[in-house]
């Protein structure tokens, strides 16, 4: 192979890894690390790669299929989607859509008309209707199985639950989304309680469709357009006749849709809303353009990932220019520093903006950014928009060079920055950011839900009054009140919450305590294969491997975190002072399980965390990987083949949850 090819494989296959790793982080984790303009671009080089080496093109790669938003966790069941549910293909060029309406016309004798709609930033949805009554709501999944979220789409109430019956069974498709109004207020709630914001309004709208408690996703503020029917035997000749019908019925149909006769009629809707887009109640990220008429949609028809009849104009990330303040310099409390820059307020996409992220020293240094200087901002893939370029020609003399620390800003200690790692950190425990850090963290509402915010925590921290995590139990009512504005009222109440505390379950008290790369759901699994601190801190690395979803980093972590004493001193302190650090005893039911070694694997009607502790119950042990010792794998939905493989080839028993339940006679 010569040296060109070579490179374009290893491009090709680059690109492929990097595409399906940035899908999970958009359609699984709601939490995109890169603007979906950068990810269209990787998408462009793909294509186009794979056009000049076909030898290299593969019915597997992201070209050929649609990002998968199928839940890896336990909760949603999936069902298969009558229909395939499609992507759509899209261009930011006005030519390649003048290129697209040609090729439509071309297919017709007659005058094509184009149904152009706004393309609304949020997450798909496929409601069946049977007999007029809504029987399931589906994500779009991986396009061929999509997962069952009826429950939740019930509580937006837009969407009607059954409609006088036509006499005829559809699928009516669409987009749930977050109105800017709703997702602000969310993310304020989630800031106040130390929690991860959402990236943007469509993350929002897909993590909360994904959210286990329908209660919860009432409050959301979830709302709902409809843009597509599908059935057989539909009465309707064209797209927006259906849509007639469907908005006559009661669903939630948008406003803004045009039947547009020619090119230039679909290019100046393009413009007007390329304008007036900015100023929606809600994120929209280009205008999608349907042949109207069905006949020639069917006649289009599809390829493997999207209609012929269709396409997506895609509107450039939105930018804003303002003026550059001053840089302020974090500290989390993993130590690691991020430059911010404060920003002269400025509107953008639906939010005012006022702070930017820099990142880090490199970023400042390609940037070549001076305070005072005029930057254009954008919204990336993460919450906080970042800057993209300095607007030199606007550079006043005198603008100067920002200084990065060479010294924590804090605790003054010199800063570290590791060969391979792009950020500076402060590797004192001790620096007092750090330590506030780590004090949000274990108030927060999903570690010991203390009520405590930001100033609380620094306040008496400056008064000397908390150091360590284990302080907070030691308060007295004598000292708070001696505090610069509290009251009996307010130092009750505090007092109160942390008395309170001493009751949540032991897995959030491993995940207060903030060890690097343990969040709430490894600190769950943690809490329930341990059972204990005692027994967790013991686990030597050998061990903690042996479990199914622990790697290195974790291991690495933990190891290293109970290796220190003064870690092992605070939490006995915390012991003492009444926090949970046993998961609760289950009653013993059984010994049905006894001497019996289980492997799980897949998803149950219960979470997973159930079934272990019901192994536990009947005196079995649940062990992560499969081995010659296994007795037998529970498998659950959508097992992992690795494990199926594994178990088929040493002949080891599979069985189903029903029959598990039997064995146990626990229905
Ligand atoms: S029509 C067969 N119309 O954009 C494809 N999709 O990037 C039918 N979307 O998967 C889709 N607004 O989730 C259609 N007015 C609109 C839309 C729209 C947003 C979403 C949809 C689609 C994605 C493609």
């Amino acid at each position: 192979m010569n040296d060109k090819r070579n490179k374009a494989k290893e491009q090709i296959e680059w690109l492929r890894q990097e595409i399906e790793r940035h899908n999970r982080d958009y359609y699984v984790k709601n939490s995109p690390t890169i603007s979906d303009f950068e990810f269209d671009m990787m998408m462009n080089d793909l294509a186009a790669l794979e056009k000049a080496y076909p030898e290299f093109a593969s019915a597997d790669s992201p070209t050929n299929r649609v990002g998968s938003d199928l839940s890896t966790a336990e909760g949603f069941k999936s069902y298969p989607h009558k229909y395939p549910m499609l992507s759509l293909g899209n261009t930011y060029s006005i030519a390649e859509l003048e290129g697209f309406c040609n090729r439509i016309a071309t297919s017709s004798s007659e005058n094509v008309s184009y149904c152009c709609e706004l393309k609304f930033d949020g997450t798909a949805i496929c409601l069946s209707y049977i007999n007029g009554k809504l029987k399931r709501a589906l994500t779009r999944g991986d396009g061929t199985n999509g997962d069952d979220v009826t429950a939740n789409v019930k509580t937006i109430s837009s969407i009607p639950t059954s409609i006088t019956d036509d006499g005829f069974d559809f699928e009516i498709r669409g987009e749930i989304y977050m109105p800017f109004d709703s997702f602000e207020r969310l993310n304020k709630e989630k800031i106040d309680s130390s929690e991860v914001p959402f990236a943007n309004p469509r993350n929002a709208a897909a993590g909360s469709l994904k959210t286990l408690d329908p209660k919860e996703v009432r409050k959301r503020g979830l709302q709902c357009v409809l843009y597509h029917i599908i059935g057989e035997n539909l009465p309707f000749s064209s797209h927006s006749e259906a849509i007639r019908w469907a908005a006559s019925k009661g669903f939630p149909v948008s406003e803004f849709s045009r039947v547009c006769k020619s090119t230039a009629e679909v290019v100046s809707y393009i413009e007007e809303w390329d304008v007036k887009r900015k100023s929606l109640p809600f994120a929209t990220d280009g205008v999608v353009i349907k042949t109207d008429d069905l006949a020639l949609q069917k006649k289009l028809g599809y390829t493997a990932k999207s209609p012929r009849w269709a396409t997506a104009y895609k509107f450039k990330p939105e930018e804003a220019l303002t003026k550059l303040l001053s840089i302020d310099y974090q500290i989390g409390r993993t130590g690691a520093i991020t430059p911010v820059a404060n920003l002269e307020p400025v509107r953008l996409s639906g939010t005012v903006v006022k702070r930017a992220s820099l990142h880090n020293s490199d970023q400042m240094e390609a940037l070549d950014i001076r305070i005072g200087d005029y930057v254009y901002v954008e919204k990336g893939g993460e919450i906080i928009p970042k800057i993209t370029r300095v607007e030199t020609s606007k550079r006043e003399a005198g603008a100067v060079h920002p200084h990065f620390p060479e010294k924590c800003p804090s605790c003054g200690s010199m800063l570290v920055k590791d060969e391979d790692e792009a950020r500076h950190y402060c590797n004192n425990e001790l620096c007092p950011m750090r330590i506030k850090g780590r004090f949000l963290h274990f108030v927060s509402r999903k570690a010991m839900n203390i009520n405590a915010g930001e100033a609380t925590i620094e306040q008496l921290y400056d008064n000397g009054l908390i150091k360590s995590l284990p302080d907070l139990y030691s308060l007295t009512a004598d000292q708070l009140i001696s505090l610069d504005g509290w009251k009996e009222k307010s130092v009750n109440n505090f007092l109160e919450s942390i008395s309170e505390s001493k009751k949540v379950p032991f897995f959030r008290v491993l995940y207060a305590l903030g060890l690097r790369h343990i969040g709430e759901t490894t600190a769950k699994m943690l809490a329930s294969h341990f059972g204990s601190m005692e027994s967790l801190s013991r686990a030597t690395k050998e061990e903690l491997l042996a479990i199914d979803e622990i790697g290195e980093t974790i291991a690495a972590s933990l190891s290293a975190y109970f290796m220190e004493n003064g870690h092992i001193e605070m939490i006995h302190r915390l012991k003492a002072a009444g926090l949970q650090m046993e998961t609760e005893k289950r009653e013993k039911l059984s010994n049905l399980l006894e001497g019996q070694s289980i492997v799980i694997s897949g998803n149950f009607s219960v979470s997973r965390e159930e079934i272990k502790a019901l192994i536990t119950a009947h005196s079995g042990k649940n062990t992560g990987s499969v081995s010659s010792k296994t007795s037998f794998l529970l498998a659950g939905e959508k097992p992992g083949p690795e494990k199926i493989r594994k178990a088929e080839t040493l002949g080891i028993k599979i069985i189903s949850e029903e029959e598990f339940y039997s064995l146990i006679n626990n229905n």
